[in-house]
């Protein structure tokens, strides 16, 4: 039976309906889910329970899953699998200035997944655990209509300049103090440049931007965030955002292509949010 897709913001992000956990993953149901991808940006699968081998499995339908920089966040059993979770490995709740609390709201800021690699990420998978009762949203925004919105002038300077990712960058300007990354895990991740529009595979194109961008190729350093921001404000823009109120056992799918995304905080020191997360490599981004 084929999937259904019910939109859930003006054409933008859709509900799965007909996926269910026994379903094999054959290469016609891929192709739906890629399709149904590529066209809404965000795919969302509420109260479906998804074992981690699951999470892997689907992953795996899609591409090749990469491996986070930070080895302390992997899941123990399936290193694809990033523990995206507010609690320590005691089972506390954070410190709202501890590490892995100012990684977690470092996420806060609009970002996409991986921009700081050569070949970024086509998607990201995040299943949801246990959520918070108020706060801890997620935001998407679809940078195929903002960029379309964007008045000519600024069209002009995206279309006509590369961005510049960094992660070294975008970690240390994290909202606090992090552990320093070490000399040879900063080496594996120099900056890399990317077009600021890219241009997908159906001919639609989008805004490549987000969170490691550090400045605009060639341009003064300053000069190039002022415009970055400027952007950025004009390209999320209400009308151009979905947000996902999560609920425990929801899986959303989304396209770090064509999508930016940012969590809204929530009480982060005193309730539990317990996220799986994994991602899919992808391809150079092409103008
Ligand atoms: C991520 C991310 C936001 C969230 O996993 O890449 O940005 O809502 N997460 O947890
Ligand atoms: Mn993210």
């Amino acid at each position: 039976m084929p999937l259904a897709f019910d939109v859930l913001e003006e054409g933008f992000g859709a509900e799965i309906q007909g996926l269910r956990e026994t379903d094999s993953l054959g290469p016609a149901l891929v192709d739906e889910l890629r399709k149904g991808l590529a066209d809404f940006g965000v795919l969302l699968i509420r109260n479906e329970e998804i074992t981690p081998e699951r999470l892997v499995q689907l992953g795996n339908a899609f591409g090749e899953l990469e491996i986070l920089p930070e080895p302390e966040k992997r899941h123990p059993d399936h290193p694809e699998i990033f523990n995206l979770s507010n609690l320590r490995d005691d089972g506390q709740v954070v410190d709202y200035e501890e590490p892995q609390s100012v990684f977690l709201r470092g996420t806060e800021r609009w970002h996409t997944d991986s921009s700081f690699r050569n070949i970024p990420c086509l998607c990201t998978m995040l299943y949801a655990v246990e959520v918070p009762e108020n706060g801890g949203e997620t935001q998407f925004a679809n940078m195929i209509a903002a960029l379309e919105g964007l008045p000519s002038d600024l069209r002009e300077v995206v279309n006509q300049n590369r961005l510049v990712h960094s992660y070294v960058f975008s970690r240390a300007n994290n909202p606090g103090r992090m552990d320093p990354m070490s000399p040879e895990e900063e080496a594996k991740y120099p900056p890399v440049t990317h077009p600021w529009v890219r241009t997908h595979a159906d001919g639609r194109q989008s805004l490549y931007m987000g969170g490691h961008v550090s400045h605009v190729e060639g341009m003064d350093v300053n000069e190039g965030r002022e415009l970055v921001e400027l952007v950025l404000q004009e390209a999320t823009r209400p009308e151009f955002i979905y947000e996902h109120q999560w609920a425990d056992n929801d899986l959303v799918i989304w396209d770090n292509r064509s999508t930016l995304h940012r969590l809204r905080p929530y009480d982060i020191s005193n309730t539990r949010r317990v996220m799986r997360r994994i991602t899919v490599a992808g391809t150079e981004p092409v103008i």
